[in-house]
């Protein structure tokens, strides 16, 4: 296992070197990309191009060969405990639907509940709230507590109403708070309940176990992980994906097909419908064999330590309301300038090549209870520098003075 070198460790990413004026904190968005990840795509592309699984030919075979590999390296980057549990799909949102859809035809039934909690991305709410209204299914919602995590109290209550399915995220997407989701997914298990759980940003910051978690279903998307985007992960236990109807049919997911009917493929194929996303699956196994060789522990404590000197920072700049707790806090920080509008600031940052996201992030029902209009959210990557934790604060500083000059 390699220390990690922050010097090094930006190094290895080309983007940096054409974009040598920018600091780019929008991570929580999209992570930029290794050499050594955009290196394996255009060698998939110039050596091996070839269709998977249906070739008889040996260029197919061998194209087979690397994709099948690459589920087996992102099976053993998060312990899952067999290849056939690592469905490919473009993303958290892709999956998080198929699981909704899936579900529905299976598990839940009309007069069922779904919980999910206030704090959630769209790709965690719309989902639910499409097929449970078609099928009849009650959503139930956690509220936040008063420093925006989710309610522990009332999330043990209305895990007493029997929810058959509980889903919510690792991290939040906004405010970057860490949810205990290992103990809230024991609750959730104890009552019965299958538990999903949206790790868009949870296997960013941490080193994922799906064995040690135990949650049924952990979804992510290769971009937010050093990956290529168009590919995502749908991680599940072999008897939770068996209990899902395939959203979309078609190609390789299919064994035998009449007028009458049709008969699926086994897992994981009977889940990937049509042709994959070849290089997509290549290009995040080489994220995650990268990945498995820097020393994580190293790379946490590294971007602690530039979360702690901007929210010294920022403790300096008046006028701001910081709706991030800096404690179990993943990287990701949401602030307002008080009395502006969060899009108006980050222009502003934009103007000073601050690169930032101001809006609703994709959970807008979390800023309508706040009465807010959104937040403009600094997300941390560990190719960051302590030199782009001062930059930013002072164009914070003064994109904070021309507003309220
Ligand atoms: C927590 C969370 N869930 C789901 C998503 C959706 O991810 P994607 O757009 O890659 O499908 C995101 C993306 O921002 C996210 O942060």
């Amino acid at each position: 296992m390699q220390p990690f070198d922050p010097v090094n460790f930006r190094g290895q990413f080309q983007f940096f070197q054409h974009n040598p004026g920018w600091v780019y904190l929008d991570n929580a968005a999209t992570m930029h990309k290794p050499d050594v990840v955009v290196n394996a795509i255009t060698s998939f592309y110039q050596r091996n191009n070839s269709n998977v699984h249906r070739g008889a030919h040996t260029l197919s075979q061998n194209a087979t060969r690397a994709f099948e590999q690459a589920r087996d390296d992102i099976a053993t980057f998060i312990n899952a405990g067999a290849r056939q549990q690592i469905i490919f799909c473009s993303g958290a949102t892709a999956a998080l639907n198929q699981i909704a859809f899936g579900l529905m035809h299976t598990v839940l039934q009309p007069g069922d509940r779904v919980l999910i909690t206030a704090l959630e991305h769209h790709a965690n709410i719309v989902p639910w709230q499409l097929h449970c209204s078609r099928f009849g299914v009650t959503l139930d919602v956690v509220p936040l507590d008063t420093e925006h995590k989710v309610d522990q109290q009332a999330f043990a209550e209305l895990l007493a109403l029997k929810p058959k399915v509980v889903s919510f995220s690792h991290i939040s997407n906004v405010l970057g708070h860490i949810q205990p989701v290992a103990h809230m997914i024991s609750q959730a298990k104890a009552t019965g309940a299958l538990t999903v759980i949206d790790g868009a940003q949870g296997i960013v910051h941490d080193k994922i176990d799906v064995q040690a978690l135990d949650a049924d279903f952990y979804v992510w998307s290769g971009h937010k992980l050093y990956g290529p985007t168009g590919i995502g992960v749908l991680y599940g236990k072999t008897a939770a994906l068996e209990l899902l109807t395939p959203i979309f049919a078609g190609g390789e997911m299919i064994s035998e097909v009449n007028f009458s009917h049709s008969l699926f493929n086994i897992l994981p194929f009977r889940l990937e419908a049509g042709t994959p996303d070849i290089a997509g699956a290549i290009g995040l196994a080489a994220a995650c064999n990268w990945l498995q060789k820097i020393n994580s522990e190293q790379v946490k404590n590294y971007k602690a330590m530039l979360l702690k000197q901007f929210f010294a920072g920022l403790k300096k700049i008046g006028g701001l309301d910081i709706l991030s707790s800096p404690v179990h806090n993943a990287g990701i920080v949401a602030l307002n300038v008080q009395g502006e509008h969060p899009a108006d600031v980050a222009e502003l940052l934009n103007q000073q090549a601050v690169a930032v996201r101001g809006g609703q992030h994709c959970a807008m029902p979390f800023f309508s209870q706040l009465g807010l209009a959104g937040a403009v959210r600094f997300s941390f990557a560990p190719y960051n520098t302590e030199a782009d934790v001062a930059t930013s604060l002072q164009a914070l500083t003064q994109a904070a003075e021309i507003l309220t000059a």
